[in-house]
């Protein structure tokens, strides 16, 4: 047994290594088409070799294809783990998403073509689309808005707001004048909005009257509201209310002073406001992902090194042409959003499809009629997402035509071979290729996966490192894993990128300790110059990469991440709760379900007294977490114990934690404190199943 494999991180890499083999049956390879590899922007190794033999610049040759007001004088300074990209040189995203192209026939192309979720009962959706010329018109006078309202160079905005194409507008107002946007998402609570604002002192929030999801409105104003209560977010100056509907607004409450209708504002606002020439490195937006501690991490990127990463991934990865039609059903509080549904089409000069609400209203083909009423042509969702379509049945995307989609994507988790192959033969009718793109929230953009053009894909692999992205598989003490067939290890990246996170916003230290501390030198230094995305892998013969999943403390729930602290932290907060420990357990549609073990508060059982039922408290456990975090972190199965199970150190032995909830033949006990409290635990949880 190699040392690699006597550790929490590296069991649980050879744990999913050896499920996703199980599936991994019969081995199938796909290649693209002649005529797509053809037509593709890459069908060449050209990039690969350019960055190998110089690979600063490769980088300087990619960020060429955006406006810089200024050029940079250094492409790469690298002090590790901190790097800064194109030095010198000024730049401006908005600019390059929106100003670069009016000069041309582009300016009456459409930018966002936006469908509401209600409306199409009729058999006509709310529609609304934003050619590039109306986008630069809203984000110009909206960037004045900003600046009327005191928001500057530097500034933070957080931004709670459904998907509309407002949402889109406000993001690129905040770049145009150099302020930080940090997007939360909508189904986060108010309390996970307040502790984000706080955070990075946020002097403005940009939210809505409400939003449509599955037929409801989410009272967005609401939930803001209630964020805001007493003061708790005293840095927030503003608020800016976007009406979501054509009519009269959803209820909610406007404090004067404070509050003021988007509608109104863009009345009187000017639709002159040239892009700031910002500096590579100023910093462009926050985006907060959970971490292995109880409380998120504000993951900070710049202009420059974004900017280029994200336009570039656009044009080699989805292969975007003029003609397309791209649609990224992420919502724009994650990074997907953020890269791939606005920055990165946009400096395109593509067109993107924005959808407002839920994959199954009102019927469950609703993606599928998306992609028939408007020819969607590059098609990019998570595997959850396919994972769910497969169980709605194929009859659903059969009764469309989706002959306009020539290239798929998915993001987000792992994908699993079956769920790769139904995509393929359902929504690709067996002749798009596949990509599988593996990145984070961190690294920006896109890092591991295959050129559609040039590579023959396999199901449960994404591909390999980008050209100019430096990948491989190490043990706990750096040494490579060699390429072999079998061999699980862990992921690291070996050089820096121009769209990595440059810090925690706030927690420089946090950011070194996280990312760049895995691995030691000879004289037990930290190695700052690898990073550490959190993730187990392996590779085939070929060289290509198969992602098995985190390997730290943090969940993969329908591709969202979430910490089991946070979790764990939601319920301690509960007055019932003494005690509990989070583990994820696999989900046929989610990918990981949250299960979480908890001790309460008394005599054992607690129960008593609070004379409460068992099922009583496990959903108002439930609804807790619910109301702390927001519902995406919902405890999928609560189980009541008397005890944990520790170690003689008092350590939760959250291994056997996972093998109960998993129902796995338990592992090794003989470190336990008391092994009678796992042989419990077992037997309660298979009496509760
Ligand atoms: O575990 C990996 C998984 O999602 C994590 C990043 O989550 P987040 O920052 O929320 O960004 C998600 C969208 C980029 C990774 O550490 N992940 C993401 N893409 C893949 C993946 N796992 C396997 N295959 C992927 N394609």
């Amino acid at each position: 047994m190699s040392e690699l494999e006597h550790t929490d991180e590296s069991a649980k890499a050879t744990d999913s290594a050896a499920q996703i083999s199980d599936l991994l049956v019969e081995e199938r390879e796909f290649a693209p088409g002649a005529a797509f590899s053809a037509a593709a922007t890459v069908n060449s190794e050209e990039l690969y070799q350019q960055a190998h033999s110089d690979w600063e610049g490769y980088w300087a040759e990619q960020a060429r294809g955006l406006d810089w007001f200024e050029p940079w004088h250094t492409v790469l300074k690298w002090d590790p783990p901190h790097s800064q990209w194109y030095l010198g040189g000024k730049l401006n995203l908005s600019h390059n998403c929106l100003d670069r192209h009016l000069s041309g026939w582009r300016r009456n192309k459409a930018a966002i073509i936006w469908e509401g979720e209600p409306g199409i009962e009729g058999g006509v959706a709310e529609q609304r689309t934003l050619t590039y010329q109306q986008l630069h018109r809203e984000v110009c006078k909206f960037a004045n808005v900003l600046k009327k309202l005191g928001v500057g160079k530097g500034d933070r905005v957080a931004i709670y707001l459904p998907m509309i194409p407002e949402a889109a507008v406000v993001m690129l107002a905040c770049a145009r004048i150099g302020a930080v946007h940090s997007v939360v998402f909508g189904g986060f609570s108010p309390e996970s909005l307040r502790d984000r604002i706080n955070d990075s002192q946020c002097k403005l929030l940009i939210t809505a009257d409400g939003g449509w999801r599955r037929g409801n409105i989410v009272r967005l104003k609401a939930e803001s509201d209630k964020a805001l209560e007493g003061g708790a977010c005293p840095s927030i100056e503003h608020v800016v209310v976007v009406k979501r509907s054509a009519g009269e607004p959803f209820p909610c409450h406007i404090q004067e002073g404070r509050d003021h209708w988007y509608h109104r504002l863009m009345e009187d606002a000017s639709a002159d406001c040239p892009a700031e020439k910002l500096d590579s490195e100023d910093l462009l937006f926050i985006l907060y992902t959970s971490g292995t501690t109880g409380k998120p991490k504000g993951i900070v990127h710049s202009t420059g090194g974004y900017s280029v990463v994200t336009y570039n991934t656009c044009k080699y990865v989805f292969d975007l042409k003029e003609d397309d039609i791209f649609w990224c059903t992420a919502d724009i509080g994650w990074v997907t959003g953020h890269s791939y549904v606005v920055y990165g089409p946009l400096q395109m000069g593509a067109t993107v499809l924005m959808y407002e609400g839920a994959p199954d209203y009102p019927q469950r083909d609703r993606f599928w009629d998306i992609i028939e009423r408007y020819r969607v042509s590059v098609f990019y969702t998570a595997p959850t997402a396919i994972r769910a379509f497969m169980k709605w049945g194929e009859e659903h995307p059969r009764a469309h035509d989706m002959s306009s989609l020539r290239l798929l994507g998915s993001v987000g988790e792992p994908i699993n071979p079956e769920a790769w192959i139904w995509y393929h033969e359902n929504i690709g009718a067996s002749r798009c290729p596949i990509v599988d793109t593996w990145w984070q929230t961190e690294t920006g953009g896109i890092m591991i996966t295959t050129l559609p053009g040039l590579h023959v894909s396999k199901p449960g692999f994404a591909g390999w490192a980008l050209p100019g992205v430096s990948a491989t598989i190490v043990d706990e003490k750096a040494r490579p894993v060699e390429g072999s067939a079998s061999r699980a290890g862990l992921l690291c990246l070996t050089r820096p990128w121009p769209s990595m996170l440059r810090t925690i916003w706030g927690d420089d230290e946090r950011f070194q300790e996280t990312y760049f501390s895995k691995w030691q030198d000879d004289q037990g230094n930290p190695r700052r110059d690898l990073y550490f995305p959190g993730d187990g892998a392996k590779r085939d013969s070929a060289g290509r990469f198969m992602i098995l999943g985190r390997v730290d403390d943090v969940l993969n729930v329908a591709g969202h991440r979430i910490g089991t602290m946070e979790v764990e932290s939601a319920l301690v907060d509960h007055p019932a709760v003494a005690e509990s420990a989070v583990v994820g357990r696999s989900h046929e549609i989610k990918g990981q379900a949250i299960v979480a073990f908890v001790t309460l508060k008394g005599s054992s059982p607690a129960l008593s007294a609070r004379s409460t039922h068992p099922a009583d408290i496990i959903d108002e456990l439930k609804a807790h977490v619910a109301t702390k975090i927001g519902a995406i972190a919902r405890p999928e199965e609560i189980i009541l114990t008397a005890d944990l199970p520790k170690t003689r150190s008092g350590k939760i032995m959250r291994r056997l934690l996972r093998d109960i909830a998993e129902g796995r033949t338990l592992g090794d006990t003989t470190t336990l404190a008391d092994p009678a409290v796992v042989e419990n635990l077992r037997q309660m949880y298979e009496g509760q199943e």
